[in-house]
């Protein structure tokens, strides 16, 4: 016998897990399907974000950048440390242990809000009475348990996008997967891609003792981030010790017994072969659509394999929903929990809105990169009159303090309104710092609003204030 669901999301992700929740806080009945299996071979929800992604990287993230500051600064602050070693096993433990906890969490969340989870891959069987058909196989090839939905979330996220001729075994040659678990600290570690997950990747292995080079196809450094930015961010994370070659078309990869050798034309046209210990594949990620068979409820996917939505999420069958990864837009686990929100709210007949504008970015280097709206690159291609205000960490005292006075604050008003229209940080804890400009656009806040707001003193926030008066050339303390 079949049950019929409200709402039956595929996929427990940050997009899918918190819509099921959303969804049954709304009073809907909910079953979510999750086919994830952990190394361990335990049925885990989470999705990418928990499991192998946002979560374990923030926290190889964190452990590696204490090994740092205790091995290399700590003598800074008059701390003397002889001998700092690293357990790259503990911190493994510790890392999987954060996991765990979180896992186990949604699962606590899912029993509080009765969110039915069906264990299992979903694909779909066409319509039966206007619900969609949800067939859920607990193993390839098991006979399916079937499930109606009146209204279905597609919620499937992403994986590695994999290059052609270049075998990841995630030992030797790793995507995100193996990059997050290598057993030991390698000699030479190689990167293909200067993205997010290569630059936050490449910092760990480079802060526990490997030598990094990172090869990057693009001629331009984080192209996504203002043009200041990135500029500054290259400088700081070169002399950091991460070597980024701009520019460069891969090659041959040969995979040895114990090494991967990387054959690359570097932007002059030269050849060269390097051989690494290591080698991480981090060139962006790709959609999961695969044996949903969408096509059975007549949908498919857009020419780069994204399922095609409108503002609200809507697929082209009204009581279908896609959200997080799967959709456009960028690949974040915060956009795709709005989304998740979003649809359970238009689900309920409520009449939600994101404003896509509005949604932070943030790299998790050291220091961090964060920003939100407009780069001065974009204002200046949409021909929009915009002032600019830039203040630097060097000038604030809890910076200093801190010994993180790298990076700044730069504000981008609109010349004559003055509503802030982005903010670029670079600083320590640019992640918490971005949440105040967040707020400030989702309010179409002018930079005047933010130079009259009392910050505390000292902090990092003070420098935020003072980006906004600098776009009125009043910075006070600069
Ligand atoms: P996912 O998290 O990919 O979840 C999709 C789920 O659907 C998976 O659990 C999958 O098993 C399941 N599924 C797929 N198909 C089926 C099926 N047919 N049946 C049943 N289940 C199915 N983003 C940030 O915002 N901040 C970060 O710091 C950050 N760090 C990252 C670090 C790394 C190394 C990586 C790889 C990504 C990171 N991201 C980060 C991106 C973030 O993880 C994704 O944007 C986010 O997980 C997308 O959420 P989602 O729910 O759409 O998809
Ligand atoms: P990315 O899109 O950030 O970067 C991929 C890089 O690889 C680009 O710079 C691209 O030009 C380069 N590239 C592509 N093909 C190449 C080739 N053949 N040779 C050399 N370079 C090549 O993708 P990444 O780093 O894989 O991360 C995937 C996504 O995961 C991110 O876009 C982001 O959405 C998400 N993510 C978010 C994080 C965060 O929010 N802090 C952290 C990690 C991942």
């Amino acid at each position: 016998m079949s049950q019929t669901f409200d709402v039956i999301v595929i996929g427990a992700g940050p997009a899918g897990y918190i819509s099921a929740i959303r969804a049954a806080q709304l009073g809907k009945s909910v079953a979510c399907v999750e086919k994830w299996v952990n190394p361990a071979g335990e049925r885990v929800l989470g999705g990418t974000c928990l499991n192998v992604g946002c979560i374990p990287s923030k926290a190889l993230l964190a452990s590696s950048e204490q090994f740092e500051q205790i091995a290399h600064h700590a003598s800074d602050h008059g701390i003397a440390v002889k001998g700092a070693s690293m357990d790259v096993g503990k911190m493994h433990a510790r890392k999987d242990g954060i996991v765990t906890k979180m896992t186990k969490g949604i699962e606590f969340l899912f029993r509080k809000n009765k969110i039915t989870w069906l264990k299992g891959t979903a694909s779909l069987m066409g319509e039966q009475d206007g619900s969609i058909v949800v067939a859920v196989r607990e193993t390839e090839g098991a006979e399916p348990s079937i499930s109606l939905a009146r209204n279905l979330v597609i919620a499937t996220g992403s994986k590695a996008r994999h290059l052609p001729g270049i075998p990841v075994d995630n030992e030797l040659i790793c995507d995100n997967e193996g990059a997050l678990r290598l057993s030991a600290v390698p000699k030479t570690l190689g990167v293909i891609g200067a993205g997010v997950i290569g630059l936050e990747l490449g910092s760990v292995w480079r802060r526990l003792g490997a030598e990094v080079k990172i090869l990057e196809a693009a001629p331009q450094f984080l192209a996504a981030c203002d043009g200041a930015v990135s500029k500054e961010v290259f400088k700081i994370f070169t002399k950091q010790g991460l070597s980024i070659e701009m520019g460069v078309k891969i090659g041959e990869v040969k995979a040895g017994s114990k090494q991967v050798s990387v054959a690359y034309t570097d932007a002059q046209g030269a050849a060269h072969t390097q051989t690494f210990d290591r080698l991480i594949v981090s060139v962006g990620r790709v959609p999961n659509t695969e044996g949903l068979h969408l096509e059975s409820i007549g949908l498919s996917t857009d020419e780069r394999g994204f399922i095609p939505v409108d503002d609200q999420c809507r697929t082209a069958k009204p009581n279908v929903f896609a959200i997080g990864d799967v959709v456009r837009g960028p690949m974040l686990a915060h956009k795709g929990e709005d989304e998740g929100v979003l649809v359970a709210e238009v689900i309920a007949g409520q009449k939600p809105h994101i404003d896509y504008n509005c949604i932070p970015w943030v790299i998790y280097t050291s220091p961090e990169i964060a920003w939100v709206g407009k780069t001065e690159e974009q204002l200046k291609a949409e021909g929009r009159a915009f002032k600019a205000g830039q203040f630097p960490f060097a000038a604030n005292g809890r910076a200093l303090g801190l010994g993180s006075s790298d990076g700044f604050v730069k504000v981008l008003a609109d010349a004559a309104s003055d509503e802030i229209l982005g903010v670029h940080i670079i600083a320590a804890t640019a992640s918490d710092l971005i949440a105040e400009a967040a707020v400030a656009m989702e309010f179409k806040a002018a930079s005047e609003d933010i130079a009259r707001i009392c910050h505390p003193h000292p902090s990092l926030s003070e420098v935020v204030r003072e980006a906004a008066l600098a776009a009125d050339k009043r910075a006070l303390n600069g």
